[in-house]
């Protein structure tokens, strides 16, 4: 029997994985170059201060290195990182404990920050602000409530979907950072650092193959080259050449472009059922049992950069490169053209 290539331990896997192959300074962490000259700089200012770093928001598609650079911040700062997502904090008095027992400095990392409740959002905002939280004590006629001073800590805040955060919640970060995809040459980088970590050998081709179908994420790309591995592993005497990686990358069905079956679902959906649009987002996310939101800030980006779609007043529009993509004919003018065509030539 052949390894099965896709087996169900692999997230377990990658969970383990995940911490080694994550830069740990932020020089060794690649791309996102804009964000990084400014990190270093509040990082150096705030340190010679002696004070913490302003709260920083970061936001952007999945596996663009969110998590990642919170760690870079708090190890560059030298303080403890506590990690909590928004979706975990169900009542004020957890947000009241966990802030309550952060120490000076501490970096507090909230993943999905735009899934916190409305009171436990509310329970950040002096906190953020005065490093203090209210408490209340007694009820009703004889309520009154108490300043409790926190110490001062800085908040990182990632989302993936950043307009679903509240605008006072959005105002109180000092820094809201953009995550951008990843250029090809940048990914390339990341798949040589983490072939080094994981003791995988590869040529510049097969790490550039990798780096062009990773869709602009590291994530991706890290998934993608220890699922390439295991075929050169057995097909390629250990070494993810160009064909290497071609041979696996085919199979796994990453296309060219790095699109998944959902991006092409998506994408031949547009197509086929809405004949190329425009289709309304929310209809379109009908369509596909998808959430609208999550098609708009996960799947979208992407498309977007890629020329496969537009957005127009009217709805998503797949572009002829779409068409071109999937090998689907193009519609209306271009059909007529080839039919006058020929018919002209019969003449
Ligand atoms: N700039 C980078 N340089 C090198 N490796 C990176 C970089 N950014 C991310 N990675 C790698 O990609 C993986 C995913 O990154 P990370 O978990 O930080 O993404 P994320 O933006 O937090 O994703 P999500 O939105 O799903 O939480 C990390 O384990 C890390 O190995
Ligand atoms: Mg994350």
């Amino acid at each position: 029997m052949e390894r099965r290539i896709i087996s169900t331990d692999v997230s377990e896997e990658e969970k383990k994985t995940d911490a080694s192959l994550r830069p740990q300074r932020l020089d060794d962490y690649i791309g996102q170059s804009r964000i990084k000259e400014m990190m270093k700089i509040y990082i150096e200012a705030a340190r010679n201060r002696g004070e913490p770093l302003d709260h920083v928001l970061f936001y952007g598609p999945p596996g663009l290195g969110k998590t990642t650079i919170a760690g870079i911040i708090a190890n560059e700062m030298g303080v403890n990182m506590k990690i909590t997502s928004g979706p975990a904090i169900e009542k004020p008095g957890e947000m009241a404990a966990i802030l309550n027992n952060l120490q000076e400095g501490d970096v507090l990392f909230i993943d999905e920050i735009h899934r916190l409740n409305r009171q436990v959002e509310e329970v950040l905002y002096p906190a953020m602000e005065d490093f203090a939280i209210d408490i209340m004590l007694g009820k009703e006629a004889s309520a009154r409530s108490i300043r409790l001073e926190l110490p001062k800590f800085t908040l990182v805040g990632a989302t993936t979907r950043a307009g679903l955060l509240t605008a006072p919640l959005r105002d109180r970060f000092g820094m809201v950072q953009k995550m951008e995809f990843y250029t090809p040459e940048e990914l390339k980088e990341i798949v040589v650092r983490s072939a080094g970590v994981l003791g995988v050998s590869i040529d510049e081709e097969g790490a550039m193959r990798i780096a062009r179908r990773s869709r602009g994420t590291p994530r991706l790309a890290n998934r993608l080259l220890k699922r390439v591995r295991d075929f050169a592993e057995v097909k390629y005497d250990g070494v993810i050449t160009r064909e290497a990686a071609d041979f696996a990358l085919d199979i796994l069905d990453v296309d060219k472009l790095g699109l998944d079956n959902n991006d092409r679902t998506i994408l031949s959906t547009i197509i086929e059922k809405f004949s190329g649009g425009p289709v309304g987002i929310d209809t379109l996310a009908a369509a596909l049992s998808e959430d609208a939101g999550t098609l708009e800030d996960v799947y979208e980006p992407y498309l977007l950069m890629n020329g496969l779609i537009q957005r127009t007043p009217r709805g998503r529009i797949a572009t002829e490169n779409a068409y071109r993509h999937l090998g689907i004919p193009l519609p209306r003018p271009e059909a007529k053209d080839e039919i006058y065509g020929q018919q002209s030539l019969e003449l």
